[in-house]
Parts: C-alpha cells; sequence; structure tokens
C-alpha cells in the first residue's frame, strides 16, 4: 500500500483474568490509508477497546504484555521508541476519543480552556492563536455557535455536543491517525448519523486515517471505507465494506450480518442470532475459536488456526480465516 500511514503487524495482549493468563488480542495485523476510515467490528469482549489501549501504549506491565512485530506511524516504529518519545506522539500524532466524553472532560474547566491548552501544548501557539484555532475547531465540527461553547462547561453540553468538542480536541494537532472506540454508541441515531458525518468529513480534509471501533454494523455501513472482523482477540476477514455486506465469506461475518433485523421488505423480519457463546478468553480451544458455534465447523477447525488468505486474488483486499468459506461468485466490487 503506497500511502499507507499506519501499519500493525502481529499485535497481541496478553492479560491477567479472573480465569488465568488470556490472550486477549492474537496477532492481528492491518494497515491504514491517510484519509480512510477502517472499521474494527465485533461483539462484546471481543478485544477492540484493548487492541485500542495497547496502540495508544495504555496497556501497562505487569496487569498486561504487549507484543507486536511493528506499530509503525509514519516512518516511526513506536514499538521502538522510549516513554518519552512515545508521549510526545500520542496526542499530537496519534490521538484517541471515546464512548463517554465526560470521563476524559475535566468538570471545572470550560471547552474553551480544554480546547486551547491541547492546541498550546501540541502545536506551541500563544493564548489569543490558539483561542482563535479553538473556535475554528469547533466551527469545523459543527457547532454554529462556538463563542458560547467555548465559555460553556462540559455538563452544559448534549452528549452529541460533548463527542463533537473530543473530536476538536482529538482533531486539533491534525493527527496521522485517530482511534474512535465507540464514538457514537451513547448517542441517538440522528445525533449519530451527524457526529460520523463531521468525523469523516475532518479525517478527509486532514488527511487523518481513522480506526473507527464498534459494534454496530449500521455504523460500519454509513462511516467505514473498509473493516475488520474481529473474533475472541483475532480478526477473521477483513473487506471493503461494500464486499463485506454484500458478500461475507467467513461464516462468523455472515452470522453478523444475518443477525441484523432489516426494514426492507417492508415487513417484519425474523432475524437469526448466532447460536452459541462467545468463549472466555482464558478457555479458548485449539485450532479456529468460531467453531463451537459454527455448523461448518470439522476436525481440522478445531486442531488448525485459520490463517488470514485473501479472497480476490493478487488485489489482496478481501482476506479471511477459515478452512471452509462460503462462496463469494457474486463478490460486490
Ligand atoms: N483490565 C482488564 N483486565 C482483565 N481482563 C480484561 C481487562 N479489560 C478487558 N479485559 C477482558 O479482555 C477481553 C477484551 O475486552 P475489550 O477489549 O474491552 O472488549 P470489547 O471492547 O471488544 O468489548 C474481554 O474478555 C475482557 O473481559
Ligand atoms: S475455520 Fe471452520 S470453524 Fe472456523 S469459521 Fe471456518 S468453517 Fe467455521
Ligand atoms: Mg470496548
Amino acid at each position: 500500500m503506497s500511502d499507507c500511514i499506519f501499519s500493525v503487524r502481529n499485535l497481541s495482549v496478553t492479560l491477567q483474568t479472573g480465569l488465568g493468563l488470556a490472550r486477549v488480542v492474537d496477532k492481528i495485523s492491518f494497515s491504514l490509508q491517510g484519509g480512510e476510515i477502517l472499521g474494527l467490528v465485533g461483539e462484546s469482549g471481543c478485544g477492540k477497546s484493548i487492541t485500542a489501549a495497547a496502540l495508544m501504549g495504555l496497556v501497562l506491565s505487569p496487569q498486561g504484555l504487549v507484543t507486536a512485530d511493528q506499530i509503525k506511524l509514519g516512518d516511526k516504529n513506536l514499538t521502538q521508541l522510549d516513554e518519552a518519545s512515545l508521549r510526545r506522539v500520542r496526542g499530537s500524532e496519534i490521538s484517541m476519543i471515546f464512548q463517554e466524553p465526560l470521563t476524559a472532560l475535566d468538570p471545572v474547566f470550560s471547552v474553551g480552556s480544554h480546547l486551547s491548552t491541547v492546541i498550546r501544548r501540541h502545536r506551541g501557539e500563544n493564548r489569543r492563536q490558539a483561542l482563535r484555532s479553538s473556535v475554528d475547531m469547533l466551527e469545523r465540527v459543527g457547532m454554529a455557535d462556538a463563542d458560547r461553547i467555548m465559555q460553556s462547561y462540559p455538563h452544559q453540553l448534549s452528549g452529541g455536543m460533548r463527542q463533537r468538542v473530543m473530536i476538536a480536541m482529538a482533531m486539533a494537532c491534525r493527527p496521522k491517525v485517530l482511534i474512535a472506540d465507540e464514538p457514537t454508541t451513547a448517542l441517538d441515531v440522528t445525533t449519530q448519523a451527524q457526529v460520523l458525518t463531521q468525523l469523516s468529513e475532518l479525517g478527509q480534509s486532514f488527511g487523518t486515517a481513522i480506526l473507527l471501533i464498534t459494534h454496530d454494523l449500521g455504523v460500519v455501513a454509513q462511516a467505514c471505507d473498509r473493516a475488520l472482523i474481529m473474533y475472541c482477540g483475532r480478526i477473521v476477514e477483513e473487506a471493503p465494506v461494500k464486499a463485506l455486506f454484500g458478500a461475507p465469506t467467513h461464516p462468523y461475518t455472515a452470522g453478523l450480518l444475518a443477525a441484523v433485523p432489516r426494514i426492507s421488505t417492508g415487513r417484519a423480519q425474523r432475524v437469526q442470532a448466532i447460536p452459541g457463546l462467545v468463549p472466555h478468553p482464558a478457555a479458548l480451544s485449539d485450532g479456529c475459536h468460531f467453531a463451537n458455534r459454527c455448523q461448518r465447523a470439522d476436525t481440522r477447525c478445531r486442531t488448525l488456526i485459520p490463517n488470514m488468505r485473501s479472497v480476490d486474488g493478487p488485489t489482496n483486499s478481501h482476506l479471511h480465516a477459515c478452512h471452509h468459506p462460503l462462496e463469494h461468485s457474486c463478490h460486490a466490487d
């Protein structure tokens, strides 16, 4: 990939859980280009937030062990930087937003104070310049009344407005990469759609690559260019969103899609939940972790880990990890 901005190779995270040591992220790899939005999708507990925390350097030993062959941001390999250099990178070249902005906003400081502090720290602007830049960022995330918002305190804003402030803060330094962990999950659908549109527009105009973490396939359909499907800490399918929705090849992806209610027929449709339960990460068996819920599973699946393979030949844009994938003859490219 020529203008790849962020590249992760074989990232793993092992945590101490109540049931013992667990590999909660298992050798995941992906790349991101400037301006694109890559979805990281999967059911609750599959390892999405831990992946984000590991990429931000927020999983600390001895509770957690992070290993990776490479986490490359521009020309820097983050696995080889010392803590001081990593701190400089965090917040300026790679930033993150969370589901609940209130946890990241200090109730005693105004929005203007939050934003201008970040801008002064990372962009070296003086007070007046930073205040002007803060107003500009608020306008860019769709806040028409930016001067008033600057004076407001976090608790005076709605959830959607707080998330816009977080996006403004995270994007103020024009980071190369933004990791957004369920940023719209707490919002109503209309606000969610607006926030996703603003995030996407800002990402494109700044050339920022966005890793959008969500459990919601509707969010993927609306906002993402490509998506990674995660199950029990592993990536099981990667594809452009159109191909993923049009012709999923991994049985787990197909199961997720079948579990989404559709209203296009005008009649209520019966949705098909995936049978069985997600195994605990400390009690994973050999082979494919989906085997206990998969109708196609055989002895090979239960003993041999399926590797990621290309579905679309040398194009290499659609990959899956499955011994007995679904047909993909109606590939929707
Ligand atoms: N601090 C922690 N200590 C031990 N286990 C954890 C911790 N945080 C998360 N886990 C476990 O790691 C797995 C992945 O969690 P997480 O990344 O939060 O999932 P997701 O974001 O996909 O819902 C889960 O099984 C969860 O219980
Ligand atoms: S590898 Fe086997 S068990 Fe796993 S998803 Fe594919 S067919 Fe099912
Ligand atoms: Mg999470």
